[in-house]
């Protein structure tokens, strides 16, 4: 999603325009903006389905712009404009941004997730505000309206950042909001938590964006908001406040990356950025999902009852998505007692798998339009399946197709390896089988929570990989860039993680790269190790730890170059390992949440080292919707 807003004495709509058009990139399924008419007749909300050209065409339609995207005389001078990547709400023009309040005199445009809009939404339905989307943003706008006119007898602000302040008191989640009144013309009120903002002024006017790429071109000296300060933006510049009201001064910060550096937010490349996001995934794919002590997992379209008689599960994949579904099988296994096949969904659908009305098919797709992966869930329906979707595309076939869905909340994905995206689907899969085991009264609720709370603690543990890591991963990436071959090895989840790097190693490197179950070595693979053969092994602790350190010791026997992703404190791997790279101790189940962190980072290093293109490797195309 992206946010831009104008103040000044330029047209806004051109400037909006033309911001929100250098952050398509993103990715983004509708666009939208509110300007604040001229002649102080209020504001206008013009929002379009699709790309942001339609909404510029639409502007110029109503004499905003001219047809090359330019101001013409007398348009608004002041407007906030986002792009919206749906993840609460099908891809519409209601569900498009601004949103505004009841009478239409406050518009808002939010990035981010506000996790207790339900419950926000039937209080301010039960006080009579009527809602006109599915969005968990139009909240805001009647909290805003309520904050600035007052309710209730008590009297309003009549200040749009002291009514902002006091509506974000309520919410509950992540957020980078921009707000316009139309009585207070002029002015943008703005605030963050967690979502990113950067305000920027010169000679023209006051600008704010989720990034900084869309103002770039005004000015390159930005204030990055902080979580909990507040920006009032005015044609002749922007003061900032805390959450107590009291006047602050934020640090001005010089841009100096070219705009395709900003592009990926000043990372080198794109699989660097999406793998840094990882973190905020977690946290988004989190979001809302624990109410009242439960797990809720409304949109899967099957009553409690029904998941009860579930008895057989599939999950169906293609790719790193696949990978995923490794993750899966051990934890629905393992929490819910359901059997579980995992299979390449080309493979599925031209087999003859038993399916009856009691299966239940998991078909997870990151881009939601996989060809062999939609023809398998078309195939599981006939035979009477349900079938749920896992899928990072609101509104794509494999949503349109199940019978319900769980968004992953990675947003866009540029890099055609998958990372973000598959952090996305392990820890929707696991919240899945967590609701699986929880419904077979295999897990209580209390242990559901305890889990969900160590879920929600791999934020911070991925964050810390990040952080501490790299140098480690860089070392082992010099061993293995000359390399014509290498094997991942693991047990249990260990072994899934291995997949995962293999497949990403080769992805991006070129370099050969097999994955076995650690205790399969002897029956094979071990006949490949000759010194310095590159083994990349994950053991971290967990119950077969002893068993894959015995199966390490044997290619170390062997002269293998062994490259071990550890558990932090594990002091005796380095008896064997050349190279470790710590990962925060957790509970085997979530071990692929934060262990394939360091595989993806290796995979990168490597590649780069051996010149490789990390976001675009020959050969691969991100979606592939041919057989
Ligand atoms: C392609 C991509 C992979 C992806 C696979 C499955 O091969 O290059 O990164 O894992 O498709 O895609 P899906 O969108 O169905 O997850």
């Amino acid at each position: 999603c992206g946010i831009v807003g104008y103040t000044g004495t330029a047209g806004a709509a051109a400037i909006l325009t033309s911001g929100l058009s250098k952050l398509e990139y993103r990715g983004y399924d509708s666009a939208g903006v509110a300007l604040e008419r001229p002649d102080g007749s209020g504001l206008e909300v013009v929002r379009r389905v699709g790309k942001v050209a339609m909404m510029g065409q639409a502007l110029a339609a109503a004499g905003e712009i001219d047809q090359t995207g330019a101001a013409v005389p007398g348009c608004a001078t002041c407007g906030i404009g986002h792009t919206r990547w749906a993840t609460h709400g099908r891809p519409t023009e209601e569900n498009a941004h601004p949103h505004t309040s009841c009478d239409g005199r406050i518009a808002i445009v939010h990035n981010g997730i506000i996790e207790n809009f339900a419950e926000l939404r039937e209080e301010l339905v039960a006080r009579g505000h009527v809602f006109k989307s599915e969005t968990d943003t139009e909240v805001l706008a009647h909290l805003l309206e309520e904050a600035y006119y007052g309710c209730d007898g008590k009297p309003g602000s009549h200040d749009l950042v002291s009514a902002l302040r006091q509506a974000c008191e309520c919410l509950v989640g992540a957020y980078g909001v921009a707000a316009v009144c139309e009585d207070e013309p002029g002015v943008i009120a703005v605030a963050r938590k967690d979502s990113p903002i950067v305000i920027g002024c010169c000679e023209q006017g006051s600008y704010v964006a989720s990034d900084a790429i869309a103002i770039m071109d005004a000015t390159r000296d930005v204030v990055v908001l902080e979580d909990g300060v507040f920006a009032r933006l005015t044609p002749q510049g922007a003061t900032f406040t805390n959450a107590a009201g009291e006047a602050v001064e934020p640090p001005v910060t010089h841009i100096d990356w070219s705009a395709d550096a900003a592009e990926k937010g000043g990372y080198p490349d794109f699989m660097l950025k999406e793998i840094y996001e990882q973190p905020r995934v977690v946290r988004d794919t989190l979001a809302g999902r624990l109410a009242g002590g439960a797990l809720a997992i409304d949109e899967l379209g099957l009553t409690l009852e029904e998941l009860n008689l579930i008895d057989r599960v599939y999950v169906i994949a293609c790719g790193t998505s696949y990978h995923a579904g490794l993750v899966a099988k051990n934890l629905i296994e393992g929490w819910a007692r359901i059997p579980c096949e995992v299979e390449a969904a080309s493979e599925f659908r031209y087999r003859n798998p038993i399916i009856t009305t009691s299966t239940l098919v998991v078909a997870v797709s990151q881009s939601g339009e996989t060809a062999d992966t939609l023809a398998a869930i078309r195939d599981a329906r006939i035979k009477g399946a349900k079938v749920f979707g896992i899928t990072n595309v609101v509104g794509s076939p494999v949503a349109r197709e199940s019978d319900g869905v769980i968004y992953t909340k990675a947003n866009k994905e540029v890099a055609v390896a998958s990372t973000k995206s598959f952090i996305g689907q392990v820890v929707s899969l696991t919240l899945l089988a967590m609701l699986l085991g929880q419904v077979k009264g295999r897990l209580s609720q209390a242990q559901v929570r305890l889990l969900f709370r160590e879920l929600g603690d791999t934020v911070q543990q991925i964050q810390r990989i990040l952080d501490q890591q790299r140098p480690a991963i860089h070392d082992a990436a010099l061993a293995c860039k000359d390399a014509s071959s290498a094997l991942f090895v693991g047990r249990g989840m260990g072994a899934a993680i291995s997949y995962e790097g293999a497949l990403k190693l080769k992805e991006v490197s070129y370099l050969h790269a097999e994955a076995y179950a650690a205790g399969e070595m002897k029956h094979g693979p071990i006949a490949l190790i000759e010194p310095g053969f590159p083994v990349i092994a994950v053991a971290t602790k967990s119950p077969t730890y002893d068993k894959t350190v015995s199966n390490l010791k044997e290619c170390e026997a062997r002269g293998a170059s062994l490259i071990v992703v550890a558990t932090e404190g594990d002091k005796d791997i380095c008896a064997i390992a050349d190279h470790v790279i710590y990962v925060p101790a957790v509970r085997d189940a979530f071990s692929p949440i934060t262990a394939t962190v360091p595989l993806q980072l290796l995979a990168r290093e490597v590649a780069l080292l051996r010149g490789c293109d990390v976001d675009q490797p020959r050969n691969l195309a991100k979606s592939v919707t041919v057989e």
